[in-house]
């Protein structure tokens, strides 16, 4: 455990360390997808970032085991471990922190909310998906930290984007500026895309 924090060790940035908490209670909507290529986002455009991945499935340790980089640093824990790892992390030096958190697990997602300075909620485009987000949209209310809906597998062409945005929109959630790029061939091979909308969402959060 101790060693991976080596990646990031660095007395800069300390003062400034913000948490992202990427949450959905429906399952597959894309939250590992999501914070892992934000994370290497974060990592390319120079910021020492840490995903602490709370889901037991532990899909983003699997994803950072394939990689041939320690960057981002990637722990796996439990969700009652998180106050001590956020701590450990801004004594390593960690300017931003991704929690990849597990569906159908409110407590758990709400932890995570709550720590955060920005929760980005996963959603895909689709009715059924839009019905569910509800649940995860209250949740992020009830931990009073600002949120923003992440519209994922979005097609390119079409106008289903606008109309979910819509949707959100109702359900008094803003979304995320998205270039509609294709996240997931990157992921295959522990590496993720970086994307401008990726950047202008952690802009967002360190502002
Ligand atoms: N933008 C995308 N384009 C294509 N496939 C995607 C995209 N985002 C996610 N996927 C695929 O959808 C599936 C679910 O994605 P992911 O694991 O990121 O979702 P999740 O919300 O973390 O799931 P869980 O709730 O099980 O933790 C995976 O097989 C992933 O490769
Ligand atoms: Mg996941």
């Amino acid at each position: 455990m101790l060693e991976c924090w080596q990646a990031i060790k660095s007395t800069r940035n300390r003062a400034i360390m913000k948490t992202i908490a990427v949450i959905s209670q429906k399952g597959g909507a894309g939250k590992t997808t999501i914070a892992l290529n934000l994370a290497v986002a974060a990592v390319r455009s120079g910021h020492q970032c840490a995903v602490i991945d709370i889901d037991p499935q532990a899909s983003a340790k699997s994803w950072h085991d394939l990689r041939q980089d320690d960057a981002p640093v990637v722990v796996s824990a439990q969700a009652s471990r998180l106050p001590e790892i956020l701590q450990t992390a801004h004594q390593n030096g960690a300017a931003l922190v991704i929690i990849d958190t597990a569906p159908h697990s409110e407590s758990a997602a709400l932890a995570a909310a709550r720590l955060a300075d920005l929760v980005l909620v996963a959603c895909r485009p689709s009715l059924l998906d839009l019905k569910a987000i509800t649940t995860t949209i209250d949740l992020a209310a009830l931990a009073k930290t600002q949120a923003l809906a992440v519209l994922n597998t979005v097609p390119v062409r079409g106008g289903l984007k606008g109309d979910a945005e819509q949707v959100l929109k109702s359900y008094g959630v803003e979304t995320a500026p998205d270039d509609g790029f294709h996240r997931l061939s990157a992921m295959l091979e522990g590496r993720g895309c970086s994307e401008s909308a990726m950047l202008k969402m952690m802009t967002e959060c360190q502002s």
